[in-house]
């Protein structure tokens, strides 16, 4: 693909539609036999005009002698009609169902296989497609693909097939009248062609502006609460209208495009039907072609013009369904910051996980994800920028600064370690690329000395209880929250367990269906420290070898702190944690202390160790006293 990013892109073809092809590929049998369905299809549709001639001619011989008259022929002729009229609507009927049949299953299958690839995805992603973009692509733009994977294909098919069965009658009917039929037919075809490219570029607006929409719409209604708060609901709904604005200002003028090439076209290629009346009557009236090779000649002119525009709608639909199609490929060809090596070397246990060197940085926030595929798509960040649009290279010429930088620190079993530090200097960061939620960009973490990326992906996970810092909990029950679809023949007692340990007996004891009890969109029947506790109790659960609290237990007060820090500890037996925390004081029980600025390590030591060096941690440690005298006043 030898593009320039300008305004006109290089059209996409059959073959760019690699999701289509993929899945035709697997199901080659069923498309064998459309494509046979499709063949029948067209040959009795051209056949029934034909015999339609025979009859007008055997009619106009029986008036013109009528002792040669065979009624028999007539006869059998009719009943000929009555059979292709038959088995025409048979097909007719048949055949929208089977290529809906076909497009469903795509649709099933293919939007399976990309929800899966987004699932697998890391920060660059979701970085780059916002929440509502993504829906929308898997959505809409999914559902158009699919749609064109079965009705796209074949029903072009039957307009070549019917097109190249009635050129063949025609030519040897009277090939002159046939050019003639033809040289508008053409002319009106080059018409599309040079009109057609602006649609492509009115179709990608138009696609980016709905997935503007959805943002919007997506953002506003999960941030709700804050928007009611700060009574944005005017401000809000003005910018809604504006977005509908340009939505609508979009589809006037995709209207207006379409309009006009239907005119042109129409007109362009009435000519031609209107040739052949003329032409043919001469020819009829000088004997070079029978009444019922005339009649059928106009029936075929028919057959030629409506193909003709089928297979120029085609050629739209290829273009728009292939901008489309990238969008999803775009979701599913994205390379994951994490590469899962499916079935490698399997983690069942650990001596010792170790941080060495390692640095980190985000990948850019994407204004918009389909930024970049307005120019090149998905062949963007693969390609190693060999190509790229300008749009595309620009965002990726602005990397984040990094995020960790030169961290050093082992875990070994039964370790305690805390890690403390300012608000954004990283803490967070180094618990997701221990999950390998992210691949630090220098340096490795290695399990045993075995860098984590060559252990399977979900025995290594297997390895840690992660409560992040931001609960992310579903739109649940308590319970289905907590355990997540593990199984465990102790289920009920290690959820007792568990909701002990993480302080939830209290909120339990106050719902009326208990662990039962739905907790709404996100969890939004519960305050933020009991979400975060529900969060430590599902990470709790599986009595993982290494457990990290990400900033969870501030809710806890300090004297329940310390009796969570023993619970879990004597739950866990001798497993690691890894514990974050703006308490200082909790951190007290830990064997090290790691304290992080603009990520990186700048001190590290037991608590009252740290605290004599009066560093950055001193510091912390009196800020924090201070703030729990001012509170306790
Ligand atoms: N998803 C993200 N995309 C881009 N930058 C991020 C993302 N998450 C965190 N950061 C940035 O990385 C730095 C470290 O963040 P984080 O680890 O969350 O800090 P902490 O947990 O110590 O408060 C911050 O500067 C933050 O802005
Ligand atoms: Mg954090």
């Amino acid at each position: 693909m030898a593009d320039k990013a300008g305004p006109k892109p290089r059209a996409v073809t059959l073959l760019d539609m690699k999701l289509v092809l993929r899945f035709w590929r697997q199901d080659w049998k069923q498309f064998i036999g459309l494509t046979a369905l499709t063949l029948f299809y067209s040959a009795v549709a051209i056949a029934y005009p034909r015999i339609i001639g025979y009859i007008v001619d055997a009619i106009q011989q029986g008036l013109n002698d009528p002792a040669q008259f065979a009624l028999s022929t007539l006869r059998n002729l009719v009943l000929l009609l009555v059979m292709a009229r038959i088995a025409g609507a048979l097909a007719e009927d048949l055949r929208p169902f089977a290529y809906m049949v076909s497009a469903a299953r795509f649709l099933w299958r293919t939007r399976n296989q990309v929800f899966r690839s987004v699932l697998d995805q890391g920060f660059t992603f979701t970085n780059r497609f916002p929440s509502g973009d993504v829906q929308e692509r898997l959505d809409q733009d999914l559902t158009d693909v699919a749609q064109f994977s079965a009705v796209g294909i074949f029903w072009p098919l039957t307009s070549v097939l019917t097109m190249a069965f009635a050129l063949v009658i025609l030519i040897r009917m009277n090939w002159l009248l046939t050019v003639v039929t033809l040289v508008p037919t053409m002319a009106s075809f080059f018409v599309y062609l040079r009109i057609g490219p602006s649609m492509d570029k009115w179709w990608r607006e138009w696609r980016e502006k709905m997935s503007e929409t959805n943002n919007f719409l997506e953002s506003s209604f999960s941030g709700i609460r804050l928007v009611k708060a700060y009574t944005m609901e005017e401000r809000n709904a003005a910018r809604l209208r504006k977005v509908l604005d340009a939505r609508i200002r979009s589809a006037v003028r995709g209207a207006r495009l379409r309009a006009a090439f239907n005119s042109t076209y129409g007109t362009v290629a009435g000519l031609g039907s209107l040739a052949v009346l003329v032409l043919g009557g001469l020819f009829v009236i000088r004997g070079r072609l029978t009444i019922g090779e005339f009649v059928a000649f106009n029936a075929y002119v028919d057959m030629l013009v409506w193909p003709m525009i089928g297979i120029a709608d085609m050629i739209t639909w290829i273009w728009q369904t292939g901008v489309e199609e990238r969008r999803v490929r775009e979701l599913a060809e994205f390379p994951s910051d994490v590469r899962v090596n499916a079935g490698v070397r399997p983690a069942s246990g650990f001596r010792e996980v170790r941080m060495t060197r390692v640095g980190f940085s985000y990948a850019p926030v994407g204004e918009q994800g389909t930024k970049e595929s307005r120019n090149e798509g998905i062949e963007g960040p693969r390609d190693k920028g060999t190509k790229g649009g300008s749009e595309g290279a620009a965002t990726q010429s602005k990397p984040c600064p990094p995020a960790l930088e030169d961290i050093n620190l082992v875990l070994t079993p039964g370790a305690r370690i805390g890690i403390a530090g300012t608000v954004g200097s990283g803490k967070s960061t180094i618990m997701r690329l221990l999950v390998r939620a992210a691949q630090p960009t220098r340096g490795e973490v290695t399990v045993d000395g075995t860098p984590q990326s060559e252990f399977e992906m979900r025995s290594l996970r297997a390895l840690f209880g992660y409560a992040p810092q931001e609960a992310g909990l579903f739109s649940e029950t308590i319970r289905n929250n907590i355990v997540l679809g593990r199984t465990a023949p102790d289920t009920e007692e290690r959820l007792r367990e568990v909701i002990r340990i993480a302080q939830l007996e209290p909120e339990l004891a106050a719902m009326a269906k208990g662990t039962d009890e739905l907790i709404g969109e996100r969890g939004l029947r519960l305050s933020g420290g009991q979400q975060g506790r529900v969060s430590i109790a599902r990470a709790l659960f599986d009595r993982p070898r290494i457990l990290l609290l990400d900033d969870v237990t501030a809710s806890l007060d300090a004297e329940t702190e310390q009796q969570f820090i023993r619970d879990v500890m004597s739950y866990m037996q001798g497993a690691t944690l890894v514990i974050v925390s703006h308490r200082l004081s909790i951190l007290a029980a830990c064997d090290i202390v790691y304290v992080l600025d603009q990520g990186r390590i700048v001190e590290s030591g037991a608590h009252s160790d740290l605290l004599v060096l009066r560093g950055l941690y001193w510091k912390l440690y009196q800020r924090q006293l201070m703030e729990e005298a001012l509170k306790e006043e």
